[in-house]
């Protein structure tokens, strides 16, 4: 039973690749978001477990029924197992922090920004029995939260499955501060899987083996060092070049990153457009991309001068940021459950 006089505060950021969590007692973790159940009693008995999470569940998938718990930043209600993965990920991620506590659990969950609605009520379900008091947020505002960052600023977290982009005025951000697009990791994981395939027909390839590609060598403009990766050709290891093919992909998100952060600069108000653009904030793994703070700078250039800078720790930003909220918030902003 948990204590009444105890707490412990939790930040959570639920992503559609990898998920973090950390709690006021010190502990921070992250686990890739995979959650899988055995397929059947012979799997049980290889796996010796009723629910598996993150890489342990990816080693083991052809033992499993695999879900990743969001799906294009949204979470699928009545959708294969979805709803049950996301109550086993939060779950598991509150019990990773929170081992051995009988303290009462006030949880911050960051989410992706547009499906914010859908996403509070699918979390309310699923965390009602263990979770005593919730706030869910929008994925960057709690990492402009984290940063101190409350006003003029713009925060845009690239994920896997979406760009979040966030103005902080000074207030909580409302609906009209925040825009989502599907120009993320897992697109540009696709753009470079199809120029590999045209480029390289008889290389034998998978989708995993593309990301790792991605999250080693990503970059956009111009660089000047090669980019070799090994490749099996009728299963024998040959060097490709994937130089342009990369560029390519990694650079297929930029339209639809300067369009939305021009648009919503252009719809804020006109006495603080300059100030916020001179405070535009990358977050997610998508902000490891080699030189995107420096092209985004660049191509912002025409909408008058603009100041693009990445955050330290793309990986605990947003769960950091949502502690520190649990931590400040007052008790009438809490959801009791
Ligand atoms: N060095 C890197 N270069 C480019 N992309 C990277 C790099 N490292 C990680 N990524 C990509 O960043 C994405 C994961 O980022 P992040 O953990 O912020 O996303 P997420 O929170 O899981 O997704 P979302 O916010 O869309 O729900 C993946 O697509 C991953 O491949
Ligand atoms: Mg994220």
């Amino acid at each position: 039973m948990a204590q009444a006089d105890k707490k412990l505060h939790i930040g959570i950021d639920l992503g559609t690749s990898r998920s973090s969590t950390a709690a006021d007692n010190g502990e921070k973790r992250w686990i890739t978001s995979y959650v899988g159940w055995p397929k059947d009693f012979v799997a049980a008995q290889v796996v010796g477990k009723e629910v598996l999470f993150g890489d342990e569940a990816l080693e083991n998938r052809l033992s499993l029924q695999i879900c990743r718990p969001l799906e294009r930043g949204i979470i699928r209600e009545g959708i294969e197992r979805s709803e049950e993965a996301v109550k086993a990920i939060i779950r598991h991620l509150v019990e990773l922090v929170s081992k051995d506590s009988d303290a009462r659990i006030h949880a911050v969950v960051g989410v992706p920004a547009e499906s914010l609605n859908i996403n509070k009520l699918a979390i309310r379900k699923a965390v009602s029995e263990y979770v005593h008091s919730l706030m869910v947020v929008s994925e960057p505002f709690a990492v402009a939260y984290g940063m101190g960052q409350l006003k003029n600023a713009m925060v845009i977290d690239i994920g896997a499955g979406t760009t979040d982009f966030c103005i902080m005025h000074g207030a909580i951000p409302g609906e009209d501060d925040q825009r989502t697009n599907l120009n993320a990791g897992d697109h540009i994981d696709e753009q470079l899987f199809s120029n590999l395939s045209e480029k390289y027909p008889n290389a034998t390839f998978n989708i995993n083996m593309v990301r790792q590609f991605k999250e080693q060598y990503s970059f956009v403009g111009d660089i000047d060092d090669e980019i070799k990766v090994e490749i099996p050709v009728d299963g024998k290891p040959v060097m490709h070049d994937i130089k342009d093919e990369m560029r390519r992909a990694c650079e297929s998100i930029l339209p639809a990153l300067i369009e939305t952060t021009a648009e919503l600069i252009a719809g804020f108000d006109p006495e603080f457009q300059a100030k916020v653009k001179k405070n535009i904030i990358l977050a997610g793994g998508g902000s490891l991309i080699r030189g995107i703070d420096g092209v985004l700078q660049e191509a912002l250039k025409e909408y008058g001068s603009c100041k693009v800078t990445c955050v330290d720790d793309p990986l605990f930003a947003g769960s950091l940021g949502a502690l520190k909220l649990a931590q400040d918030m007052p008790a009438s902003y809490w959801e009791t459950l």
